[in-house]
C-alpha cells in the first residue's frame, strides 16, 4: 500500500476528488496542476508512486513521464487518460509507465486508480527487495574473494617462512657434518641435510607458484634433483629426469619428494661401487587417476630379501611415505640394476 503519492491533473475538481478518495484509504496525496509542477516536486521530495493526467498545460503526462524516467531511482508512474484517447495509454506503457487508468468525470475511476497505485507500490517494493538481495550477494562474493586472496597471501607467506626455517636447519646440519671428523657422522648428517631440503623444496614451490594448494610435482622434482646433484660434491652422478606435468596436494608432493630423495641417495651410494653410472627418475600418468613414479639405476642391483640391514632408515622412510600415498613399493625383478616403482593415485588431470 503506497503511503504518499503525487497526482498531477489540471482539473481542480478531479484533484480534490482523488485527494479525498485516496485520503480515505490513508494515502497522502500531493496534488499539482500540471506535468512541470510534478517534475519539480519530484526533484525535492520522495513519493511512492506518481499518477499523471495526460492532457495538461505546459507539460503533458507523456512529457512529464519522459523527464521522470530520466531521474535516477524514480518512483513508478501511472498515466491517467480520458476514455477517448486510449492510444495514449499504449504509448505511455511503451515509454515506461507502470500502468494506466482510464478516467471519467464523475470519479468512478478512483478505485481503479487505487488498485493501480497498490500494484505499482508492490512492484516497486519487490524490485527494491530484489535489488537489495543482489547487492548483498555481490557484497558477499566480493568479501569472499577478498578473503580468499588474503588467505592465499598468508599461506604463501607461511610457506615462505617454513621453507626458510627448514633451509636454516639444513644449513646447520650441513655445518655440523662439515665440522665432524668422523666419516660416519659426516655421512649421516649429509643424509639428514638432504632429507630436510627435500621437504623445504615443497614449501618453496608453494610460495613461488600461483596456486598455494597444489604443487607441480615435475618442477618440484627437477629442483630436488638439482639440489641432490649439488650436495654431492664428491662425484658427478648422472641423474636424468623424465617427468610429466602433474599437480599434487602438498602432502602427497612431500611424500613423492622424500621417496625420490631416499631412492636417489641409495642409488648414488650403492649402485655403482666402482665408477658412476646413470640414475633415472621417471614420473608419468598411466591412466586418468594413477601415476607411476620410478627410480632406477643400472648398477649392481639389490636383492630385497637378502638386503643387508644397515641403518635401514631409508627403506622405512620410503615405506612410510608410500603408505601415505596409499601405494606399494615394488622392486622390479626384471631390471638389471635396481628399479623401484611406485604407483599412486593422483586424481584427474587438471585442465591446462
Ligand atoms: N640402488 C641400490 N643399489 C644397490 N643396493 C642398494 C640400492 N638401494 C639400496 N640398496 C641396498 O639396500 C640397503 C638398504 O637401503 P636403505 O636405504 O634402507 O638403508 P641405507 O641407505 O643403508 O641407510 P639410510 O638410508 O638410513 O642412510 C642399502 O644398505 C644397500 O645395501
Ligand atoms: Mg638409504
Amino acid at each position: 500500500m503506497p503511503k504518499k503519492i503525487l497526482y498531477a491533473d489540471d482539473d481542480p475538481g478531479l484533484r480534490r476528488l482523488v485527494q479525498r478518495g485516496l485520503g480515505a484509504q490513508g494515502i497522502a496525496v500531493v496534488a499539482v496542476e500540471d506535468g512541470l509542477a510534478a517534475v519539480e516536486r519530484l526533484r525535492g521530495e520522495e513519493f511512492d508512486v506518481v499518477a499523471l493526467d495526460h492532457h495538461m498545460p505546459r507539460l503533458d503526462g507523456l512529457g512529464a513521464l519522459q523527464r521522470i524516467q530520466e531521474m535516477p531511482d524514480h518512483p513508478p508512474v501511472i498515466i491517467v487518460t480520458g476514455e477517448q484517447d486510449s492510444a495514449v495509454a499504449v504509448t505511455a506503457l511503451k515509454a515506461g509507465a507502470f500502468d494506466y487508468v482510464l478516467k471519467d468525470a464523475s470519479g468512478q475511476f478512483v478505485p481503479l486508480l487505487l488498485a493501480a497505485l497498490k500494484g505499482a507500490a508492490e512492484a516497486m517494493r519487490l524490485r527494491r527487495a530484489h535489488q537489495a538481495a543482489e547487492d548483498e550477494l555481490r557484497e558477499q562474493r566480493d568479501r569472499f574473494e577478498r578473503l580468499a586472496a588474503e588467505r592465499a597471501m598468508l599461506l604463501r607467506e607461511v610457506n615462505h617462512r617454513v621453507a626458510n626455517s627448514l633451509q636454516l636447519i639444513a644449513a646447520f646440519l650441513q655445518l655440523q657434518g662439515g665440522s665432524s671428523k668422523n666419516a660416519q657422522v659426516k655421512a649421516a648428517l649429509t643424509d639428514a641435510t638432504r632429507r630436510v631440503m627435500a621437504v623445504a623444496q615443497v614449501h618453496k614451490r608453494l610460495y613461488t607458484s600461483e596456486d598455494v594448494q597444489s604443487v607441480s610435482v615435475d618442477q618440484y622434482l627437477a629442483a630436488l634433483v638439482e639440489d641432490l646433484a649439488k650436495t654431492d660434491a664428491t662425484s658427478e652422478p648422472a641423474l636424468s629426469l623424465a617427468v610429466e606435468p602433474i599437480d599434487l596436494d602438498p602432502d602427497r608432493a612431500v611424500a613423492i619428494g622424500v621417496i625420490v630423495n631416499e631412492l636417489v641417495l641409495n642409488a648414488m651410494k650403492y649402485a655403482y661401487p666402482d665408477e658412476k653410472g646413470p640414475i633415472r627418475i621417471g614420473l608419468k600418468r598411466i591412466n586418468g587417476k594413477h601415476a607411476m613414479l620410478s627410480v632406477e639405476d643400472d648398477g649392481i642391483g639389490c636383492n630385497i630379501t637378502s638386503m643387508p640391514r644397515s641403518t635401514g632408515l631409508g627403506r622405512s622412510i620410503v615405506g612410510a611415505m608410500a603408505t601415505r600415498l596409499g601405494a606399494e613399493v615394488v622392486y622390479d625383478p626384471a631390471h638389471s640394476g635396481t628399479r623401484v616403482v611406485i604407483t599412486f593415485e593422483c586424481g584427474p588431470q587438471s585442465p591446462a
